[in-house]
């Protein structure tokens, strides 16, 4: 496995590599969520990329950056046993150097759900995507749907921007007790990492009540967002009932929706969604 810090360096590693590329862009320590990508990569692919950036442009100022967790000694472990063929772990200074001034938004989509509460994040996370995807390109990129949003978002720029970049979007890795994997649980304590349930708990109950009938989007939300409320640590900041393509808000009778939500359970921001109706 080759560890590469510099595009030149990306560059003539990358020129040694078989098509297909497979592609994982993290922001590092890496949970089973990351590692299930990394496998899917694995599989379709004769190669597989990796790249470790926690980028700073996605991070609003009082946002929790500077305490992002960070093990590249354990990252890059994990990596090897999963067998990926590059790891690209950029500076500041490679992805955003003195001057930098170009940025790529998704207009709509990015100020919907997630984007009105984190204004900047999408343009964010569009502008390192993009260059993620300009220095190595990819032929097969990998996403978790735990971000439904960003997945939405960015498939949006690979069909507006004509990336010849396949976006594969990979189910959510839950713990055993239900709750989503990201690397934000490791800010839990033990009773918020308790009360963290409450989110899939909440989900996991409208999909039960759509499997057996229940239709209207207002029922749907209410039943997530009545779990959330009855928990004491966690504070809903929104449940949505949206169409998963267009993210547009939905009411009345649904055939098929996204549920996501955000809650803080003290001060971690944790989000969760779930796709009812598309098989
Ligand atoms: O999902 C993430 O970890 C990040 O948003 C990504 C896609 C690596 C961009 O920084």
């Amino acid at each position: 496995m080759k560890i590469v810090e510099s595009i030149p360096e990306l560059r003539k590693e990358l020129s040694k590599l078989a098509h297909p590329i497979g592609f994982v862009p993290t922001m590092g320590y890496l949970h089973e969520g990351h590692l299930s990508l990394v496998r899917k990569a694995r599989e379709g692919n004769p190669s597989v990329v990796v790249s470790i950036f926690a980028n700073p442009t996605q991070f609003a100022p009082e946002e929790d950056l500077e305490n992002y967790p960070r093990d590249i000694k354990r990252d890059l472990e994990l990596l090897t046993t999963e067998g990926a063929d590059v790891v690209w772990i950029p500076t500041v200074e490679v992805m955003y150097p003195e001057g930098y001034q170009t940025w790529v938004e998704v207009e709509s989509l990015s100020t919907m759900l997630e984007g009105s509460f984190r204004p900047t994040h999408f343009r964010g996370v569009t502008t390192v995507v993009a260059k993620l995807f300009n220095a190595v390109g990819p032929d097969r990129a990998y996403f978790g749907q735990k971000d439904a949003q960003q997945a939405v978002v960015i498939q949006q720029m690979v069909r507006d921007l004509n990336y010849p970049i396949e976006i594969v979007v990979c189910s959510i890795i839950r713990e055993d007790d239900g709750l989503a994997m990201s690397s934000r649980n490791t800010y839990l304590n033990e009773n918020e990492r308790v009360a963290a349930r409450c989110l899939s708990r909440g989900l996991f109950q409208a999909r039960d009540a759509f499997l057996s009938g229940e239709r209207r989007a207002e029922t749907l939300t209410q039943i997530v967002s009545d779990e959330v409320k009855a928990e004491e640590l966690a504070d809903l900041q929104y449940v949505s009932c949206a169409d998963p393509e267009t993210l547009v808000e939905l009411d009345g009778e649904v055939k098929s929706c996204l549920i996501s939500m955000a809650v803080y359970i003290g001060k971690t921001r944790l989000i969760d969604n779930i796709i009812l109706g598309v098989s």
